[in-house]
């Protein structure tokens, strides 16, 4: 039988070293949690990095039969390749421009040709494991070689592919010298996803204009079969969320958190540290929003979870900084003995505790200047367990065309976040339960095993229709 093969840069585990021992720590993501009843059945499988180096061959050896019980495959990458694949074109490259950050963006033919040799490492790791007429899924832009690479060795297999960060214009993508090598990789799929409308529609534009190769209405005719494109918008656990919100433990951690920060309004902000984020821009706001509205001082607080991420990468080590220096400034300009603006933290937190924040904010302030989906403010809403709280969500999150109960922003427009923070925080009950109600049940509906659903079933249905057309 078939078999359904999971390929992403990161494996949903992360190796780390302790006292020249390693050790396996599963990721939570979204993306986990949605594929985990895909690669744990039967003989399928997930293929990707375990997220750091291993030198030894030995240790090698043996990660690779730990993985192989809980059905993954690891592909290694060189200090090199993390260097010049992840770091360097993965990171330097497609991340800045994919999310319009043009200036951050390096066009290193070292890095470019580092990008195609792991994406070859994934493809000879994943033919190991492959028979001609599996299924195999490839997920993000680390991987849009691989594709095509697959499909040049094993033509007959079903092959899909989803980003999961924004598509941009084809202004932005023609920038890249390697762009048609790009496009051509991703087109070795059957079908190729995206989180909204307007990412499948910079696409088709893209390959049709770079390529030469034609597309209409979702489908892209390459040389000897049809492609299928379209958007597929990624939900959350919803269930999960809910329940945790709702859970004695997760309660307990409020009453105490309540005790520590008091009786104010609570405006919560999570993300990977990430430029695309908007973070600076968010202190900015709320620092006008306390000049504007002197009466707000000591009465609302900021709570910032900033978590750590490529923080080898030059753009993020500044924006690091840039965030440290901004929450100094606001917090020694309005702090009082028994009251702080930002409170600020650069870690990750348990799953209870992110509950706790989550289900006693007032306020989720999710403003990233630009964002594939965005799963934070979905997090928020399901764990809205007595539907109050307001989510303020920029206009440039995916998620915003699915969530427009919000309170729609453009994050580039201070003044506007800031009246909208200053609406979030006066909205009468009555109307915070009425959008907060409202966006449960299409978060319900839409959920992420829905999602995984909707995609493979499409999977099926393109792979009938290529076959009706060659059959004619
Ligand atoms: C985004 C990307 C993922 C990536 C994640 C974390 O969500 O779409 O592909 O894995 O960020 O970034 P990292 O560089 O730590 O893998």
């Amino acid at each position: 039988m078939a078999k359904t093969i999971i390929v992403s840069n990161r494996l949903p585990i992360s190796l780390r070293h302790r006292n020249g021992k390693f050790e396996f720590k599963p990721s939570a993501g979204g993306l986990a949690t949605g594929l985990d009843s895909i690669y744990k059945s039967g003989e399928n499988i997930w293929i990707g990095w375990p997220g750091n180096t291993v030198d030894d061959a030995e240790q090698r050896a043996e990660i690779i039969i730990e993985l192989h019980d809980l059905k993954m495959a690891p592909v290694f990458l060189t200090k090199k390749d993390v260097e010049q694949f992840y770091e360097g074109f993965s990171n330097e490259t497609l991340w800045p421009a994919f999310h319009y950050f043009t200036q951050y963006m390096v066009y290193n033919p070292d890095h470019w040709d580092a990008y195609v040799r792991v994406n070859q490492k994934f493809c000879e790791a994943i033919i190991k494991k492959a028979d001609p007429d599996d299924t195999i899924w490839v997920h993000d832009y680390q991987l849009m070689l691989l594709p095509q690479m697959l499909r040049e060795i094993l033509p007959d297999a079903t092959i899909a592919f989803f980003q999961h960060i924004p598509f941009p214009s084809y202004e932005i993508i023609r920038m890249i010298p390697w762009r048609k090598e790009i496009l051509e990789g991703v087109c070795g799929a059957d079908l190729i996803g995206f989180h909204t409308y307007d990412d499948m529609r910079h696409f088709l534009s893209a390959v049709s204009r770079i390529t030469g190769m034609s597309g209409e209405s979702g489908y892209i005719q390459a040389e000897n079969r049809i492609i299928n494109v379209d958007s597929f918008p990624m939900g959350i656990d919803y269930n999960k969320f809910a329940k945790q919100a709702k859970s004695r433990k997760t309660q307990n951690i409020v009453k105490d958190f309540r005790t520590k920060v008091g009786e104010q309004k609570l405006i919560i902000t999570i993300d990977r540290l990430d430029y695309s984020k908007g973070i600076p821009q968010r202190i900015h706001v709320f620092d006008q929003l306390l000049k504007q509205h002197k009466e707000l001082r000591g009465k609302v607080s900021m709570i910032m979870i900033v978590v750590p991420s490529r923080d080898r990468v030059q753009s993020y080590k500044e924006l690091k900084e840039e965030i440290d220096l901004l929450v100094g400034r606001i917090n020694s300009e309005y702090s009082t003995l028994d009251w702080v603006p930002v409170h600020y933290f650069y870690r990750s937190f348990p799953f209870e505790e992110l509950s706790a924040f989550y289900s006693m904010a007032d306020i989720a302030l999710v403003t990233p200047l630009r964002d594939g989906m965005n799963l934070v403010c979905k997090e928020f809403v399901a764990s809205k367990t007595d539907q109050t709280g307001v989510l303020v969500l920029s206009e440039m999150a995916g998620a915003s065309k699915e969530l427009q109960d919000a309170i729609l922003v453009n994050p580039n427009d201070r003044q506007g976040v800031v009246d909208a923070i200053y609406e979030a925080l006066s909205m009468p009950e009555e109307e915070q339960k009425e959008r907060i109600t409202a966006m449960q049940e299409s978060l319900k509906k839409y959920d992420v095993f829905q999602w995984v659903k909707v995609f493979m079933d499409r999977i099926e249905h393109v792979k009938g229709k290529q076959a009706e057309l060659t059959s004619k």
